[in-house]
């Protein structure tokens, strides 16, 4: 297994971590609540607090531009309440824009809505024939696609997706309904062709699923079971710096090993849909 702690020989041998500059799309909680129960995470029982997920959101906005990331914001539809969770929207890679279409009934709608959105802002999209939850479960790592499948999005949608981008695309199978978005289970830390850096939940994954990874990325971070149950992989890079759930000391710790600068953000109002930091962030790739 890969070291989780980095020997002095690594630190000097990797890449420095520079930050560039990203865009991304957001959509301000206002409709948020917890009505219907479409992951482990939701209970309709328990009540939310939309006013506490706002403020939370808003520091997670201002985390970004404060960091220099240029934030668009969809407007929220009411009766759309996981509609902040931009992630789930679409996929954007080259200026063009693949669109969702949600596995559950319940967000159907948010796949025209974001559709519309990246018609309006110019972009190239593409009406999705297969169910998909965009980069809820599509990561881009270097020149490839990781590709998650097992709750949401349909491993058809991968070969959908290989011929839209013309890249190559690896599925990866989820088996732990708690982490039933690729997104929950890995964290792209550097996507830059050639010094990729991931970190993961390994019993998020199935075995051949699991093989890969540890092929493919001897060096990744592990993250332990307790970081992940707050969410702390679903976090946002910009290949420096890394907004991560504050909860998460472990991976924190990790990443300060590793040479990032981790960012700590609350979003617990929002952990109660089922989703992070990187949930509420899309990344539009011009
Ligand atoms: N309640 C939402 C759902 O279950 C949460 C989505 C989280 N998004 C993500 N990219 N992991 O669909």
């Amino acid at each position: 297994m890969s070291s989780v702690i980095e020997t002095d020989e690594q630190a000097a041998t990797r890449p420095e971590r520079r930050p560039t500059g990203r865009s991304v799309l957001m959509c301000r909680p206002e409709h948020f609540s917890v009505v219907y129960r479409i992951n482990p995470w939701m209970n309709p029982a328990e009540p939310t607090d939309t006013g506490l997920a706002l403020e939370q959101w808003q520091t997670l906005y201002e985390t970004y531009l404060a960091l220099g990331h240029d934030v668009q914001l969809i407007d929220p539809i009411d009766g759309l309440p996981d509609m902040v969770y931009a992630a789930n929207g679409g996929f954007v890679v080259d200026g063009i824009a693949y669109g969702a279409k949600f596995a559950h009934v319940e967000r159907r709608p948010e796949g025209p809505a974001y559709m519309q959105w990246f018609r309006d802002a110019g972009f190239d999209v593409r009406v999705p024939r297969e169910i998909n939850e965009g980069e809820g479960d599509f990561l881009l790592v270097g020149d490839m696609i990781l590709a998650g499948t097992g709750f949401r999005s349909d491993s058809l949608s991968h070969e959908e997706l290989s011929g839209i981008f013309g890249r190559e695309v690896v599925t990866l199978r989820l088996i732990d309904p708690s982490f039933y978005h690729l997104d929950t289970a890995i964290a792209v830390l550097d996507a830059t062709p050639g010094q990729e850096h991931i970190a993961y939940l390994p019993s998020a994954f199935d075995g051949a699923s699991l093989a890969f990874l540890q092929q493919r990325y001897p060096d990744a971070i592990i993250v332990n079971e307790t970081d992940a149950a707050v969410l702390g992989l679903n976090s946002f890079s910009d290949g420096y710096h890394v907004v991560i759930a504050s909860r998460a000391t472990d991976f924190e710790r990790q990443l300060r090993e590793h040479g990032y600068h981790p960012v700590g953000v609350d979003l617990s109002e929002l952990l109660l849909g089922g989703g992070g930091v990187k949930c509420c962030t899309l990344e539009l790739r011009r």
